[in-house]
């Protein structure tokens, strides 16, 4: 039997339309939410992202800003952009495009981020506060799969879920809330021996690898729950998932595709995440 199909597009736009309400009420009130993005360099992934995200802010009514410096800016100088931004009362979420340029310290330009406006939940603090099971922001692409997996009514506890990629970004938050939500969790990366092993075995499959079309039928164990985050272009210039769709689907018991699964989901939550700053910020004022 096939997969059913997570339509993250769908999701989202559920989603967009509930927390639009909450930008409104805001606005309404005299604060509108906003959010500054800061991009080092010319990456045309990263241009790509921005693009996108600019843009979904400005269908849900957030203001946006965007902080573009050439790539061989000198650190300090986007190190006191994200001072003055701190204290700038109309940005209430500050995010930092990553990959930032190599001569960069990443920890040393995230952690300069106030905490209560790191929307990305990158900042050393918020890592911390996710692992000890005090969220304050849930990192985006994570938080976008947690939202599928609810929306669906897919059981998390006592499930084995298994996560092929261990990036900051990606691998390892998204470990910290499915065992949070009592999964037995197993992280592997491109240096695991015998993949196939792990993954036949997880009933909840998460493949962020950035190899397109990795994760095949084989690997798959009948009935999972397969999240494909990865986005890739083929040389014909197709975009493709980390996990081979086609296949895949005809053994999977629910699978995201690519594009129209996680892609939109991970936007949806940064523009969450950016409101729900704002509203903090509105709380904080009133005490
Ligand atoms: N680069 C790729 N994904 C992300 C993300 O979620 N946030 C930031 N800041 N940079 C990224």
């Amino acid at each position: 039997m096939s997969a059913q199909i997570i339509d993250g597009k769908l999701l989202a736009s559920n989603v967009r339309a509930e927390w639009k309400r909450r930008a409104v009420k805001l606005t309404e009130q005299g604060l509108r939410p906003g959010l500054a993005v800061i991009m080092v360099g010319d990456n045309p992934a990263s241009e790509i992202y921005v693009r996108n995200k600019v843009r979904a802010c400005s269908e849900i009514g957030i203001h946006s800003e965007v902080h573009h410096f050439f790539g061989n800016t000198h650190q300090n100088e986007v190190l006191d952009c994200i001072r003055i931004l701190n204290h700038n009362q109309h940005v209430h979420g500050i995010l930092v495009q990553l990959p930032l340029p190599l001569h960069y310290a990443n920890n040393q330009v995230i952690t300069s981020i106030a905490i209560e406006k790191d929307v990305d939940g990158f900042h050393l603090y918020n890592v911390g506060a996710l692992v000890t099971g005090n969220t304050n922001f849930a990192p985006c692409t994570p938080y976008g799969v947690m939202t599928m997996l609810e929306q669906h009514h897919i059981a998390i506890e006592g499930k084995h879920a298994v996560i092929v990629g261990r990036s900051n970004i990606v691998g390892k938050p998204m470990a910290m809330m499915l065992l949070e939500h009592g999964a037995t969790v197993t992280i592997c990366s491109s240096k695991t021996r015998d993949l196939s092993y792990f993954t036949r075995s997880a009933d909840i499959l998460v493949v962020a690898t950035g190899q397109p079309q990795m994760v095949t039928a084989e690997m798959v164990k009948p009935g999972a729950v397969v999240i494909d985050v990865g986005i890739n272009r083929l040389p014909d210039g197709q975009l493709c998932g980390d996990v081979e769709f086609g296949s895949v689907r005809e053994v999977a018991g629910y699978i995201t595709p690519v594009p129209g699964g996680v892609g939109p989901m991970t936007i949806t939550m940064l523009l969450c995440n950016t409101i729900l700053a704002a509203e903090r910020c509105q709380q904080n004022a009133s005490i």
